[in-house]
C-alpha cells in the first residue's frame, strides 16, 4: 500500500474553495495542495501554456507518489484535463489519476433547472474552450446553455476588492448581460474557483428564485463516490487528516490570500517548478 495524499491542484488560491468543500466533506484524508501562483491567472492563456503548466504540475504531484490528483481550477479543466488523460497519463503511469472540476458538475447541472435554461459564468479560456456547453450536451441534450466571461471578476477577489462597493459594478454588468441572452435562465453555474467569493454581490443581482451554484460541494460529493466505486484508489490514499500547501511564488502573499479562500491560517511552502 502506497499510502500518499490526493493532490489537489490550482493556477493559485482559488482552488482553495474546492479544498475547503473537499476537507468538510472528506477531513479524514491527506491532502497536498499546489498553487501555481508564479504563473497565474490561467484563464487569459492560451491553451498551450495552461496545458504545459498543468502537466507540469501534474508530474510534481506524481513525483510525491500521488496516485489522484484534482484539477480544482476550470481553466486547467478545461484546457489540459482531456490531453493529459488521453496523451499524458498511459505514460505516466496506468495505476494514476486526474479528475477535474468540470465533469462533476456538468453531470448534474440539469437536475437544478425547471426551465431548461442554465447560465455558465467564467474566465475568458473556459468560456472560449467551449467545454461547459460540450460537456452538459452529453448529459442533457436538450438543455439550453448561455456563457459569460467576467474577465474582472478574479482580479476583483485576489485584490480583496470583491465585498466593495465598486465591484456592484462590474458584477451586475454580466449577471445583466447573461441574463439578457434569456430570460428564461432559472439556474447560474459559478465556474471558476473565484467566484463563490462573490456569492453575496451576485444574489444582490438576480432574482430570489435564481438557483445559484458553487462547485465546491458538489466536486467534494463527486470525489466521495469516486473512491467508493474505486477502493483500489481508496486504499493508496493516506487518511491522516494532514493538509500540505505548495505556492510557485511567495509563501507570506500565499498565506495571506489562503485566509479570504480558505478561512483558516495555512503555513505554505515554496516550490520551484
Ligand atoms: N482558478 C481559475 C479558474 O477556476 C481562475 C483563476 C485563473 O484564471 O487562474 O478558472
Amino acid at each position: 500500500m502506497k499510502q500518499q495524499p490526493i493532490g489537489i491542484f490550482d493556477s493559485g488560491y482559488g482552488g482553495l474553495t474546492v479544498l475547503k468543500a473537499i476537507q468538510a466533506k472528506l477531513p479524514q484524508y491527506n491532502y497536498l495542495y499546489l498553487g501555481d501562483n508564479a504563473r497565474s491567472p490561467y484563464g487569459t492563456r492560451s491553451f498551450e501554456t495552461v496545458y504545459e503548466y498543468t502537466l507540469q504540475c501534474v508530474r510534481w504531484f506524481f513525483d510525491q507518489g500521488c496516485t489522484l490528483v484534482i484539477l480544482a481550477c476550470n481553466t486547467a479543466s478545461a484546457k489540459a484535463l482531456r490531453t493529459i488523460q488521453k496523451n499524458d497519463l498511459p505514460g505516466l503511469g496506468p495505476d494514476k489519476r486526474v479528475l477535474g472540476v468540470i465533469r462533476p458538475t456538468t453531470e448534474i447541472i440539469g437536475q437544478f433547472t425547471q426551465t431548461g435554461h442554465v447560465g455558465i459564468l467564467a474566465t475568458v479560456g473556459t468560456v472560449i474552450s467551449e467545454s461547459y456547453p460540450i460537456e452538459i450536451r452529453k448529459f442533457f441534450p436538450a438543455l439550453h446553455v448561455y456563457q459569460e466571461a467576467c474577465p474582472m471578476w478574479v482580479p476583483l477577489v485576489e485584490n480583496n476588492e470583491h465585498l466593495s462597493p465598486g465591484a456592484d459594478y462590474f458584477v451586475e454588468k454580466h449577471i445583466t448581460h447573461i441574463l439578457s441572452k434569456s430570460p428564461a435562465i432559472d439556474t447560474l453555474l459559478l465556474a471558476c474557483t473565484h467566484y463563490p467569493l462573490l456569492m453575496e454581490k451576485i444574489r444582490k443581482f438576480v432574482p430570489v428564485s435564481m438557483t445559484v451554484l458553487s462547485q465546491g460541494e458538489i466536486v467534494a460529493n463527486s470525489l466521495h463516490q469516486y473512491l467508493l466505486r474505486h477502493p483500489e484508489i481508496d486504499e493508496d490514499c493516506s487518511k491522516k487528516g494532514d493538509t500540505r500547501f505548495y505556492t510557485t511564488d511567495s509563501t507570506a502573499d500565499f498565506d495571506t490570500h489562503a485566509l479570504t479562500f480558505f478561512g483558516k491560517p495555512v503555513n505554505s511552502t515554496h516550490l520551484d517548478i
